[in-house]
């Protein structure tokens, strides 16, 4: 009866069909909220337009630059793209991981992009490209407010990073300003984008139908591809625009306050932006892991779990990282895996321990599935609608370490989207390597439209 009294705690995680159903209208009124230019300012899905368009008019060949901010990892990377009859195509010769240093994601802004240019200069060493002025490609993965391709404010920041003096001021003249700073190679900035529209791109050159990007990693967030008449925020009533939904900020006007629990509040008055992101800390991999770590301490302190006790090490902050939550999830059935993860956190576990703590783990990350599986239904229902469609097919882009690397999060999510999407035929496709094809292609229509290699 332990497992009985378990149950009953875990399950304020289980969300019925009619819940699913309530928070996919409310993304959907959100949605519409943050299209409209008398509501925008008050929205808390900001719909940001990104000025990439539905009408490419072809692209340049040749080798870009790619650098890839704001997921787990920091890369720069080379992309040749090309094109033959039938399609553009490109390889990705080059690439290589920086690691962001804690000084530099929470210093001034200054700090942040001297470091990226130092990046970038050992990476033009190292290939021998330093000579070349190569036109670049900037995913940057933060909520931006476009002017134009390359062109945008940081409204805020998101995902642990501080760096002071970045948000109201545009990110591509702070790039430029670090690369003139160091004065040691010449770059031609020619698109930023956001790491869902990166995706969304990189996999439409694969599937036509590909007008969806979801991220479901460090963050969470989707862009698809918007009639220009509804994108009011700018000018134009042709074709269509991708809109950057941000939808992690879905919540921040109350709009969740019925479906988050007194662990979610914990996570959120101890993160460095309460009350910021609240649909993104129910659902994204920076927050899954704590989560459980405070649902364990809830059972702990119940007396159900670790005969009552918790270790020090399982009382700090942090230390349930996401990852964990896949391996215990992963687990044969012979328990090892659990075991392990559990005493490297200081506690001699039962098996009963472990099998309540892959109970935990588990509603965890079904909760996080089946949330941001209304989230993307809404997004696909309210297109079928604008388009007024009988039936719509539909090609979604994804990436992000929780979609790729949870055992189940992907068919728990593919399930529910499905499910909650009548008349809609809905393919996943995963982007690898998505941003870096995906900003570089970008990059190679920008330029293009303004002939900047000629
Ligand atoms: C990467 C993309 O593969 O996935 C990034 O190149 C993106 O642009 C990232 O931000 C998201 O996943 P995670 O798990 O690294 O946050
Ligand atoms: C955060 C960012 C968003 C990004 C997402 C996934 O939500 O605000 O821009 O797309 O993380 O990386």
């Amino acid at each position: 009866d332990k497992i009985l009294m378990v149950n009953q705690i875990l399950s304020e995680f289980r969300l019925k069909k009619e819940d699913l159903k309530e928070i996919m209208k409310r993304m959907q009124q959100e949605i519409e909220r943050g299209l409209r230019v008398e509501t925008h300012e008050e929205a808390s899905v900001k719909m940001l337009p990104t000025y990439v368009c539905s009408t490419p008019e072809g692209s340049e060949v040749g080798d870009f630059l790619a650098l890839d901010l704001g997921g787990t990892n920091f890369r720069v990377m080379l992309v040749i793209v090309g094109e033959d009859e039938e399609s553009k195509w490109r390889v990705e010769t080059k690439n290589q991981m920086y690691s962001i240093p804690e000084d530099a994601m929470t210093g001034t802004a200054e700090m942040l992009f001297d470091y990226i240019a130092e990046c970038m200069s050992d990476f033009l060493d190292k290939h021998h490209i330093k000579h070349k002025k190569l036109p670049l490609g900037f995913t940057f993965s933060f909520p931006v407010r476009h002017e134009d391709i390359d062109k945008g404010i940081l409204i805020n920041w998101t995902k642990g990073f501080k760096a002071s003096g970045a948000e109201g001021n545009n990110i591509v003249g702070l790039l430029r300003d670090a690369i003139k700073r160091r004065g040691d190679f010449e770059m031609d900035v020619v698109a930023m984008v956001n790491d869902t529209v990166a995706t969304m791109v990189s996999c439409y050159y694969e599937d036509r139908s590909c007008e969806v990007g979801m991220i479901v990693g460090t963050g969470c967030n989707a862009c698809f591809m918007e009639e220009m008449r509804t994108v009011e925020l700018v000018e134009g009533e042709e074709g269509r625009m991708c809109v950057n939904t941000e939808w992690g900020a879905f919540g921040d006007n109350g709009e969740l306050e019925d479906f988050r629990l007194e662990y979610d509040r914990v996570v959120d008055e101890t993160s460095i932006n309460p009350g910021h992101q609240l649909y993104e800390k129910l659902i994204s991999g920076k927050y899954m892991g704590e989560l459980v770590r405070l649902v364990l301490l809830k059972l702990v302190n119940e007396d159900l779990l670790f005969n009552g006790e918790a270790s020090e090490l399982l009382k700090t902050r942090g230390s349930f990282e996401t990852r964990y939550v896949s391996q215990v999830e992963s687990d044969t059935g012979d328990r090892k895996q659990i075991y392990n993860i559990l005493s490297s956190l200081g506690v001699l576990p039962s098996e009963m321990d472990c099998d309540i703590v892959r109970l935990v783990c588990e509603s965890v990350s079904t909760r996080s599935a089946h949330m941001c599986g209304a989230g993307l239904a809404g997004v696909i229902n309210r297109m079928r609608a604008r388009r007024s469609l009988e039936a719509l097919k539909i090609t979604v882009g994804v990436d992000g370490s929780v979609y790729k690397l949870h055992p189940c999060f992907s068919d728990r999510f593919h399930k529910i989207v499905w499910d909650l999407t009548p008349h809609c035929e809905i393919t996943f496709i995963q982007s690898e390597e998505g941003s870096g094809r995906g900003a570089a292609l970008i990059s190679a229509v920008a330029c293009k439209m303004a002939s900047c290699m000629k």
